[in-house]
């Protein structure tokens, strides 16, 4: 097999969910909503769950259309929830992915309005007019439809991110952080992975692993998400650090400390690894080259 070059295939998957993203955010929508639509969403974001989704479906051979479809949507459920992540009723953020957030750009309404327009918007892109992507079968964007709602909704990110609220000043044990954690940042991730899988014919093992895989990632994307926001500076993050301590949120560093909270992510990424090599799937580098990104980054 030759050599993976990961960031040249990452740049060429970018592309073209940048393109598809630009195509399709926001067209059509009465002028301010749009805008504030489209600033959400493009020029930013380092597209962690499309490269999932489109790895994911890569791996098993899956209908690209279906999988460009599937990696915008998840990406726009991601997009709206940190629009209204950001909100002063919510983390009362000012800075994300570098620039002000929607709401002190666009006033608190049309924030409020830009997310729910996201949020609609990423399953109507599940869900096209035959004549727009006839390669995508009904029983998949089905499929593809009940996947995401599942983890978008009360039981994955928006059931978490009410767990974070509710926990604020409340010192959680490993497990109730571990599920808030699951929730309102690992349910989207790990839809990701099953997005792409449900474009094309996984067999249970390779299914089961790349659940498994996908649980992992997931749970090590917010802790070192927790972690950064200790050690990272505004500029490398793109997003204001320290907002956790000031917020009085549960996180994994205050739990088990930076060493421990490092060393859980890297024995995350060491589970995820070992679910690939249990797939008995035949190409799994780009998976891998992500799990390693996530653990890693600096930002
Ligand atoms: C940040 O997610 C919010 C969390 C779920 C912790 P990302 O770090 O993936 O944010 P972008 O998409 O790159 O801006
Ligand atoms: C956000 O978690 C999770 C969602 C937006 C669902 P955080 O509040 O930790 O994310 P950041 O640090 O603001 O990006
Ligand atoms: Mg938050
Ligand atoms: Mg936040
Ligand atoms: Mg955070």
């Amino acid at each position: 097999m030759q050599d993976f070059d990961f960031p040249h295939w990452a740049d060429a998957q970018c592309q073209q969910v940048e393109q598809a993203l630009a195509a399709w955010v926001g067209i059509g929508a009465p002028a301010g909503l749009g805008d504030a639509m489209r600033y959400a969403v493009l020029d930013g974001g380092k597209r962690l769950r499309p490269l999932l989704a489109l790895a994911a479906a890569q791996a098993v051979g899956g209908n690209a259309a279906a999988a460009l479809r599937a990696a915008c949507a998840v990406e726009l459920i991601h997009a709206y929830s940190l629009v209204h992540d950001d909100m002063p009723c919510m983390d009362n953020d000012v800075l994300r992915r570098g620039k002000p957030t929607v709401h002190i750009a666009f006033g608190q309404a049309q924030a409020l309005l830009a997310g729910d327009a996201l949020q609609a918007q990423a399953f109507e892109l599940l869900t096209p007019d035959v004549a727009d992507a006839p390669g995508v079968p009904a029983a998949m964007q089905a499929d593809l439809c009940r996947i995401l709602a599942r983890a978008a909704g009360a039981q994955g990110m928006a059931g978490g991110q009410a767990i974070d609220l509710a926990s604020v000043g409340q010192p959680l044990t490993e497990a109730q952080l571990r599920r808030m954690h699951r929730l309102k940042t690992g349910a989207l991730l790990e839809a990701s992975v099953l997005l792409g899988a449900a474009c094309g014919q996984a067999d249970a093992q390779a299914l089961a692993a790349l659940h498994a895989y996908a649980q992992a990632l997931g749970l090590a994307f917010q802790v070192v998400d927790d972690v950064l926001d200790v050690v990272a500076d505004a500029a490398t993050l793109g997003k204001t650090p320290g907002k956790d301590a000031a917020n009085d949120k549960p996180t994994y560093v205050a739990l088990l400390g930076l060493d421990g909270a490092q060393a859980l992510a890297q024995d995350l990424l060491a589970q995820a690894c070992a679910a690939l090599q249990a797939s008995g799937l035949a190409d799994t580098r780009a998976l891998l080259a992500l799990a390693r990104q996530v653990v890693g980054r600096s930002h």
